[in-house]
């Protein structure tokens, strides 16, 4: 298949003021967002604080305070805050979004559904990067990748929209060749590959699904498309994924923000970065 020239490594949008490889003010630690070399082949951690607002939303007050961690997140060297505002609110509210926006300094990757008010608020939230993803309300979390055959035409219409805001776009899809050959058609960014299969398989499955992981990237970059891929991902089935060729972020929310209840945010935030063989 013929290789398409696209450069692997885009511009590093983080809009971080202060001098490469200084250290943060969190406990010494070097800021790694900020000494990220964006033509380095590394992979970037983009933590999803989702489930922060759903500990708040509990009791429908303030506290904790999504975007108070996910400025914790950066400090301990998340490369990206990633959240999915859902049509019923569930846990990000519209607030959060617009805070998010504003306080984050790396960038905020924005996961959004095709519904028509969704892509109103995405196109109008100056979040860097949308993620587009399929919902269903009855679902606990995002289930399956978007249909990318059934939602051509709606994905026709809003891509040239968010490429106009300047706005990169992924598409979370399975790690499927003939949706990934759409997503390649419909000259998408970027492609988001769920790796749920992956997290959820056992033994040789796990095996059967990593490669199939694989052979989605290496089909994905033939086509044209960049590679990040999410969900499920733990600090124990991480590494595998992060050494996948051409992917270049991840994004993970459940398992680091649960292990920040133990451990708080930082150790959180390092431990994974250190499963993903980003920092010591
Ligand atoms: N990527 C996408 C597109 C998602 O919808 C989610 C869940 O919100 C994630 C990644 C993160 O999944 P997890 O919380 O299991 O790490």
């Amino acid at each position: 298949m013929m290789r398409i020239g696209r450069p692997r490594y885009a511009k590093c949008a983080c809009r971080s003021t202060a001098s490469p490889g200084s250290e943060s003010s969190f406990g010494g630690w070097p800021c790694v967002a900020q000494s990220y070399n964006p033509a380095a082949p590394m992979v970037r951690l983009h933590v999803n604080v989702d489930h922060v607002a759903t500990v708040r939303q509990a009791r429908r007050g303030v506290n904790p305070d999504p975007v108070g961690w996910a400025l914790l997140a950066e400090q301990a060297g998340a490369q990206g805050i990633t959240c999915h505002l859902r049509k019923d609110r569930r846990h990000i509210q519209d607030d959060d979004l617009k805070r998010l926006v504003k306080k984050v300094r790396t960038l905020v990757n924005l996961e959004s559904s095709l519904d028509p008010e969704m892509v109103r608020i995405a196109l109008a939230s100056k979040a860097q990067c949308i993620c587009l993803v399929p919902e269903n309300r009855q679902e606990i979390t995002t289930e399956g990748g978007l249909d990318v055959a059934a939602e051509r035409r709606a994905l026709a219409k809003v891509l040239p929209l968010f490429a106009r805001k300047g706005q990169i776009v992924s598409i979370f899809i399975d790690p499927d060749p003939k949706q990934l050959a759409i997503a390649a058609e419909l000259s998408a960014p970027f492609v988001e590959l769920h790796t749920g299969s992956y997290a959820n398989a056992k033994g040789k499955a796990k095996e059967r699904e990593l490669e199939r992981l694989r052979k989605a990237c290496e089909f994905a970059y033939d086509n044209g498309l960049r590679v990040n891929a999410g969900h499920g991902l733990d600090y124990v089935n991480v590494a595998p994924v992060a050494r996948l060729p051409h992917v270049e972020e991840l994004n993970i929310g459940h398992a680091i923000v649960s292990h920040a209840l133990t451990v708080g945010v930082h150790l959180a935030v390092r431990q994974m970065l250190a499963q993903m063989g980003i920092a010591k």
